[in-house]
């Protein structure tokens, strides 16, 4: 655990989202042959952000990273390190973070980031929390006045007409890690769980994930249910949270951010950790008098029957009283952005950090924990305290951003999405921009004013 004295954590964030968006409840679902209730409530996404042509991982990480950078008054010679983490790598082997500092040293002259290094994380949408990750390590024994920037940056994608081309998105979280910082101070725990799975990947060269979408569910629930167990462990031996009889330890914690593939995954998550925190407490004895005892998979000599009895349980779960108010209090608040911007991928679940703090949900001495997922898999459990200065970061403007947006037809978003429109629908301005890219494949990026 870190030294108390001068905890390390998240003092700021921004949030980029490109301006253009597809509404899933619109001409997508009609097209589609979708029911509108289906994307909206079985999936939980309204609306879909979709980069423009000028638009990748690199330009949205530089429009988010300059946005921070102005909104805490940063200097380029105080950030140490820019770690971004990203599965839409825009180079195989060029960091995508030198491509930002080129974009940022465009405003900030020449050589201003050259003692700062940067370093690319690929972990499928884990990446930016195992940059947080190792940013708080090196920043814990670091001069106190150095900063780091973690930014998530990508472009969800998968193949039109597919079953998860309406959990696609796109957008970029920069986060600025610091000692003593006004918004979270990490534990120090972090809790883990690995394991070589084909729920989700991207082979080299090809634009859309392939994804195993029923087995990519069960891959993150059995994942950040491990990481859950690993950081619960930690967190006793260490006596960060010593729950007493009939008591766990998400007792302990107020808020539980899980990464948002799509908003109703977070019911998912919610109630897979919930019914392991609760077994074999009291109150788990009376939430089956009130719907039935959990299926046992020894019970079953089929594993088909066991599976629908389990899904059975968990509808019922989910509708229980006890799980409702425990959800509505410490998960759902954090699922509001995401309803409108879709999968961002490995930011995801700091674009549900935005939603507590632009809601007014969070409060000073609570604990939030992170479940974060990334396919392949892996799933990385955290916790931090809010700080006393939370009241000092100013919003990040990021709903009324995302109201102003614009809206793109059926047409208009396929051309994008294939890669067929060079022009852009909105030309940038005081934006950073993909100009060409040249001959050898070297990609020229400019702000444009
Ligand atoms: P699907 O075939 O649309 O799923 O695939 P579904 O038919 O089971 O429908 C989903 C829910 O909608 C169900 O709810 C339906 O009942 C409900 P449930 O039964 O589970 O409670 N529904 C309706 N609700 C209201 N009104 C209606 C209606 N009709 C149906 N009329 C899936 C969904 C997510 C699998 C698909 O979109 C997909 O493959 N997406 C991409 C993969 C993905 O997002 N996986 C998530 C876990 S893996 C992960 O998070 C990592 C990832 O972010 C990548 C990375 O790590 O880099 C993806």
């Amino acid at each position: 655990m870190f030294k108390s004295d001068s905890p390390v954590g998240i003092d700021d964030l921004s949030v980029y989202v490109p301006e253009l968006f597809v509404s899933t409840t619109g001409e997508f679902a009609v097209k589609r042959g979708i029911e509108p209730a289906k994307l909206a409530r079985g999936i939980g996404i309204e609306r879909m952000a979709i980069p423009d042509a000028h638009e990748d991982a690199a330009t949205m990480a530089a429009m988010s990273a300059l946005e921070l950078m102005r909104r805490s008054d940063l200097r380029p010679e105080q950030v140490g390190k820019i770690y971004v983490g990203t599965e839409s790598a825009v180079d195989e082997a060029k960091a995508i973070g030198t491509y930002v500092i080129g974009m940022l040293e465009k405003v900030y002259g020449p050589g201003s980031f050259q003692e700062c290094s940067t370093v690319e994380f690929k972990s499928a949408c884990i990446g930016t929390t195992y940059a947080l990750e190792n940013m708080s390590y090196w920043l814990a024994q670091e001069e106190q006045d150095q900063v780091g920037l973690v930014v998530a940056s990508d472009v969800a994608r998968y193949d039109l007409c597919s079953s998860g081309e309406y959990t696609q998105g796109a957008g970029s979280v920069s986060l600025l890690v610091r000692h003593r910082p006004r918004l979270l101070a990490f534990e120090g725990i972090f809790g883990a769980f690995t394991r070589d799975e084909n729920d989700f990947f991207r082979p080299i060269g090809e634009r859309t994930a392939v994804v195993n979408g029923k087995h990519s569910n069960d891959c993150y629930l059995m994942a950040v249910d491990g990481a859950f167990a690993s950081f619960e462990r930690k967190a006793r031996r260490g006596g960060l949270i010593d729950p007493g009889l009939g008591e766990c330890p998400t007792d302990y914690v107020q808020h539980i951010l899980f990464h948002l593939p799509y908003p109703r995954m977070a019911e998912y998550a919610a109630a897979s950790l919930f019914r392991q925190e609760w077994r074999g407490l009291s109150r788990w004895r009376e939430l089956e008098g009130e719907i039935g005892p959990e299926p046992r998979v020894e019970d079953y000599a089929d594993g088909g029957d066991y599976a629908r009895a389990d899904f059975e349980f968990r509808k019922k779960f989910t509708r229980s009283e006890l799980f409702m108010q425990a959800f509505r209090s410490k998960v759902e608040g954090s699922t509001s952005i995401s309803r409108q911007v879709g999968n961002i991928y490995t930011g995801s679940i700091y674009l549900g950090l935005a939603s507590l703090l632009e809601s007014g949900k969070l409060s000073p001495g609570e604990r939030a924990c992170f479940g974060s997922y990334g396919s392949g898999c892996s799933a990385l459990v955290f916790s931090a305290l809010v700080q006393p200065g939370l009241g000092s970061v100013p919003s990040t403007g990021i709903l009324e951003r995302l109201a102003a947006r614009r809206e793109i037809s059926l047409a208009e978003y396929e051309q994008l999405h294939e890669g067929r429109r060079k022009e852009s629908i909105i030309p940038p301005r005081e934006e950073f921009a993909l100009l060409r890219v040249d001959e050898q494949g070297y990609r020229h990026y400019d702000f444009v004013r």
